[in-house]
């Protein structure tokens, strides 16, 4: 008997503790205080997308120009960024909308506008348009600003060696005015590799930057110099790599440049014993070909075309639809072209880095350009990042997740 009124007590404390919580979970907490400011500055930090406005715009050289953003929208402030990091330029051409990661070239220090340094790339279907087209009082919309190749002080200590080629210059650019600026003591080594002379962007300002820092060194490698040039010419191998640097303890490297530069110094830092763990990168673009990838299935050439079959969502319809592609476009290009069905998948990096794309491919194959870092669970559950993505067979996307 005593066991049984125990155990009923118990039951009832039970539910009485259930009841209490179940009470608390009902009542609306009052809102602190500055629970606006916080979400104020959380919209002023990631805006969901933001307005720029083109103010200048000037030629670095004969095929990269210089444009200058300020907010579009006086009473809203441009989102802060770290130097280093890259916005997405959204652009409508011809009825097709996209867009394209450009590296912030100016300081983070200055508040009131971005620039950002394009490079015409040879049919390339964003930098011609904004280089020919673009001009002042121009309004585009754009990403906040995304991207991990910044400096964290916690892990990538004190020596720093930052490998540019060509327009990769620009991220390098920005960090190199903030450490000037701020007179950050960080010992930095900057191998800028270009072709010609007429190709150094920004050179002025690096010049002046190195003979003001004792703790800045540049040093340009030209692959294709003029007769008259003194400097180092050729490509930036292990050899100049350590003529600079003297030595590899406690540097952290950081690379950017299109992907065949990448893979070139990559082999290079191999070849000195350098840890990936000490090297952050950023790969500009998809490959011109393809085709000419490791991997590459050698059947399938630059006019193979197979079915994508899509699932989406359109005003609140699951809808199907079936369109043929090229094999060697990334799939998020090809889709972006189907102007018809509207579709739109977020995007950031473009080149397999931010994942912000990801879809579900429920059957096919893709190739993946290599040097994508792809989160297990999502390979687990058939995700891809469609902006690195090149159909080889038929496929099936389920876009209704995105
Ligand atoms: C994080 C990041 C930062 C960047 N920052 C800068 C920067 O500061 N400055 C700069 O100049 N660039 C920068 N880039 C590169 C830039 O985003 C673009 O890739 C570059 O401007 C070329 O774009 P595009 O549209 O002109 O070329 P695209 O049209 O995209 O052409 C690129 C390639 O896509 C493929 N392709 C496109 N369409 C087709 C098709 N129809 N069929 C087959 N293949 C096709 C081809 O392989 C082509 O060579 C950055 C890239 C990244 C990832
Ligand atoms: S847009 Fe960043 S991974 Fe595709």
């Amino acid at each position: 008997m005593v066991k049984i009124e125990k155990e009923i007590m118990n039951d009832v404390k039970k539910y009485q503790k259930l009841e209490k919580l179940k009470k608390m979970r009902d009542e609306i907490q009052p809102i602190p205080g500055y629970y606006d400011g916080l979400e104020a500055l959380c919209d002023r930090i990631h805006p969901e997308s933001q307005l720029l406005q083109v103010t200048d715009i000037e030629e670095l050289s004969k095929d990269t120009k210089l444009f200058r953003f300020i907010s579009a929208k006086t009473n809203k402030p441009l989102a802060p960024f770290r130097a280093g990091q890259y916005i997405g330029l959204i652009v409508e051409i011809d009825g097709v909308r996209t867009s394209r990661p450009f590296s912030i070239a100016s300081s983070p220090n200055q508040h009131a506008y971005y620039e950002l340094g394009v490079k015409r790339k040879e049919n390339g279907f964003v930098s011609n348009y904004l280089l020919d087209k673009l001009k002042v009082g121009d309004i585009l919309e754009a990403t906040e600003p995304l991207g991990e190749l910044y400096y964290n002080q916690i892990f990538h200590g004190k020596d720093l060696v930052f490998i540019a080629g060509g327009s990769g210059i620009t991220p390098f650019i920005s960090m190199l005015r903030n450490i000037t600026e701020q007179n950050i003591k960080l010992n930095v080594w900057l191998l800028f590799g270009c072709l010609t002379e007429q190709d150094i962007l920004f050179r002025k300002e690096l010049d002046d930057i190195q003979s003001r820092r004792s703790n800045i060194k540049i040093q340009y490698i030209l692959s294709e110099p003029s007769a008259d040039w003194n400097g180092v010419g050729g490509f930036i191998t292990k050899d100049k790599i350590i003529e600079e640097i003297k030595t590899i303890k406690d540097k952290f490297f950081y690379i950017v440049g299109n992907r065949a530069m990448y893979s070139f110094i990559k082999g290079q830092l191999n070849e000195l014993n350098i840890p990936r763990f000490r090297t952050i990168f950023e790969l500009y673009g998809v490959p011109d070909d393809v085709t000419k990838e490791i991997g590459w299935p050698k059947d399938i050439t630059l006019s193979t075309k197979v079915k994508v079959r899509i699932d989406y969502i359109r005003q609140g319809k699951k809808i199907h639809e079936s369109i043929e592609v090229s094999c060697t476009e990334p799939l998020l290009n090809s889709l972006e072209r189907q102007k018809s069905l509207g579709i739109i998948i977020n995007n950031g990096c473009r080149s397999g880095a931010c994942a912000l794309c990801r879809t579900r491919l429920k059957a096919g194959k893709v190739f993946m350009l290599p040097d994508v870092k792809m989160r297990e669970i999502d390979q687990e559950f058939g995700f891809i990042h469609p902006c690195v993505s090149y159909p080889l067979t038929d496929i099936h996307l389920d876009l209704t997740l995105t």
